[in-house]
């Protein structure tokens, strides 16, 4: 018999991409294939983000096409998972007739035998807290990409979050903090770059927290667990691995030692996402972030000493409760300062049973929305001036496949984690997973443009 077949929707951040990695090979394993083609499924997967309001809606309006879905196949399932799932659980099934079952962000093993409760007619909701490591205990992804061999890949070093930053819902979606051992991360990474990958992003919710309530109780070595800097140092040793990245730090807890590492690791990337909200002290204190405006810039300068090219990006949040125009101005003025080379920046959205839900001084949408188009039209400009004093610069870009921009072009990053695109020379071919070395030519606000060097196999320029 055929095997059935599953599609995955993922909405959010990396960390969901990862889940919605992991739930694949999961369900490979149960006995089901992957297709990237909704129409061609028996079963349909929503891995959902409640991060913004937006994003939630984004589910219950994914639900409602859903029955028509349903209706073209009788026998088709659905399933809801992530951060919405975890927050709204079995009332989802209450809601909507349409989903046969539902699962929370620590239950990913638990989907098998949900899947054959739906199919005997037994709709179920399973969102309960695991506080063990088991639950890191997945298979490795082993979908290839379409396209190309596997080069880049996620890992998993800590998942939750303690902090309760008072506008944020995850430390309610993804519980507390939780760090794997080293020595299985390390297996992990081994394993991946045994098997091809050069580019590895480290994961978590404050992924520099990593180890951090091990550390400060001195139970590390029992833990197996260790300094964040640490463990980027030993996976810095594993033969084969060409790029380490990691998303997203705290400023909080970005150490010293992490900053040296910046500027010793050979293979950990010029590049750092260090989301910082608000350049305003106050709005930072009434975030609840602790951290202020100079301790962040004082982590910015000390980064470029050590790695003077680093490349450093931001989340920004504006029209948080009470902000004024002269925070706001703050904000604008840390961007500058800071040199952001690029960030994401949203409108404050409040969710359910955070803090700051519950405090006055609402901003005017549309004095948000303005807030949110001057600082996006600032960054533009940073970003192009970035990008612009990169011409003329060799980089060496790890291609994801054909460029946005169509006409024969490629696509990939470079080490700062720039996109890049690049016109083939005519008569050579390059694709996913290639590495190719390139000058600069071009730049936009939103990549660069580089020319292909001479072929060869030189190693990734650091
Ligand atoms: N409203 C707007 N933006 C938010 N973020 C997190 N919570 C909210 C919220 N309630 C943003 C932060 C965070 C990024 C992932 O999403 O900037 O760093
Ligand atoms: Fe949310 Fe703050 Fe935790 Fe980041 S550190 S996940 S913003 S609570």
């Amino acid at each position: 018999m055929d095997r059935r077949r599953f599609a995955i929707r993922t909405y959010g951040c990396q960390m969901n991409v990862h889940d919605s990695e992991k739930l694949s090979a999961v369900l490979d394993g149960a006995g089901l294939s992957p297709t990237p083609d909704e129409s061609q499924a028996d079963l349909l997967v929503i891995n959902t983000c409640s991060i913004r309001d937006k994003a939630e809606h984004q589910l219950y309006s994914d639900l409602g096409k859903l029955r028509q879905w349903k209706a073209e196949r009788p026998g088709r399932l659905v399933g809801v998972g992530g951060c919405v799932a975890q927050q709204v659980g079995d009332r989802l099934l209450g809601r909507f007739p349409q989903v046969d079952f539902v699962f929370g962000t620590h239950n990913l093993r638990r989907v098998p035998a949900l899947l054959r409760d739906a199919a005997a007619g037994r709709r179920a909701a399973w969102i309960d807290e695991d506080a063990t490591r088991g639950r890191f205990d997945l298979p490795l992804a082993r979908v290839e990409p379409a396209g190309g061999p596997r080069r880049r890949a996620f890992v998993t070093v800590m998942e939750g979050c303690d902090m309760f930053c008072s506008f944020c819902i995850v430390p309610s979606t993804r519980g507390r903090e939780i760090s794997r051992t080293a020595r299985d991360i390390e297996a992990e990474v081994r394993a991946l770059a045994d098997a091809g990958v050069v580019e590895i992003t480290l994961l978590g919710q404050t992924v520099n927290a990593y180890g951090r309530h091990d550390v400060r109780r001195g139970r590390a070595e029992d833990a197996g667990t260790m300094p964040f800097a640490e463990l980027l140092a030993r996976l810095d040793a594993i033969p084969g691995l060409e790029r380490i990245r990691y998303t997203s730090p705290h400023p909080l807890f970005f150490d010293e030692a992490l900053i040296r590492a910046h500027g010793e690791l050979e293979r950990l990337c010029p590049q750092v996402h260090l989301p910082v909200q608000s350049g305003s002290d106050r709005i930072l204190e009434a975030m609840r972030r602790r951290y202020d405006r100079r301790r962040y810039l004082g982590i910015v300068e000390a980064l470029r000493t050590a790695r003077p090219d680093v490349a450093i990006t931001s989340d920004l949040i504006v029209g948080f409760p009470g902000e004024t125009e002269e925070d706001f101005e703050q904000t604008l003025d840390l961007v500058r300062e800071a040199g952001l080379v690029d960030s994401f920046s949203f409108k404050y959205s409040a969710r359910p049973g955070t803090a700051a839900a519950g405090l006055g001084g609402e901003v005017p949408p549309e004095v948000a929305q303005d807030r949110l188009e001057r600082l996006q039209s600032q960054q533009r400009e940073q970003t192009l001036a970035y990008h612009a004093s990169r011409v003329g610069e060799r980089a060496r870009v790890l291609l994801d496949g054909a460029s946005r921009r169509g006409g024969g072009q490629v696509m990939g990053r470079d080490r700062h984690n720039r996109v890049v695109n690049v016109d083939l020379t005519p008569g050579t071919t390059a694709g996913p997973g290639d590495a190719l070395d390139v000058v600069i030519v071009g730049a936009t606000p939103h990549s660069l443009l580089g020319r292909p060097l001479a072929a060869g196999n030189s190693p990734d320029p650091r």
